[in-house]
């Protein structure tokens, strides 16, 4: 999918303001992501050509790093743990209704945009599984029921 003029005048512009600076490849990740949402994938040679670095160099950057997104992402991210100990609790289920309910698969976002399902490998909250984090907020023993609630809580489709 290809990005607006606008996006990619804002990505140029980064680019010229953090080409000089020592370790500019992460902050400038960082800083294309705050701006256009997501760093795209058209974005890397830009990237690779302002900073002199290989394409491949870009991009295992920005694979390696699983906060970056390469793709817009909903106003609403959703990540549910898939994780051993979640797992054992009753994730696997969770995941299959979450995407069912959802309607799409990990990695995509509703049609209206609300909400981007993510898998996530521990939020750190075992010893309450099965985890779910919408947003910034950790959600612990979720089952469908409550999966349907948060997602109602969201505003949007379920
Ligand atoms: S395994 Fe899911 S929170 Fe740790």
């Amino acid at each position: 999918m290809g990005i607006s003029q606008n996006e990619q005048q804002s990505i140029s512009d980064l680019v010229d303001q953090y080409k000089d600076l020592p370790g500019a490849l992460l902050p400038l990740l960082h800083a294309i992501q705050g701006e256009v949402g997501y760093v795209p994938d058209s974005a890397v040679a830009t990237i690779a050509l302002g900073l002199n670095l290989s394409r491949a160099e870009v991009h295992g950057v920005v694979s390696f790093y699983h906060d970056f997104k390469t793709h817009p992402v909903g106003r609403n991210t959703v990540q549910i743990c898939r994780a051993e100990a979640c797992q054992a609790m009753g994730s696997r289920e969770l995941e299959a209704h979450a995407k069912a309910a959802l309607g799409i698969d990990y990695h995509e976002t509703t049609a209206d945009g609300n909400i981007t399902l993510e898998p996530v490998y521990c939020l750190g909250n075992c010893a309450c599984s099965p985890s779910v984090r919408v947003n910034d907020d950790i959600v612990a023993r979720v089952d469908s029921a409550r999966f349907n609630e948060l997602v109602a809580n969201l505003g949007g489709s379920q």
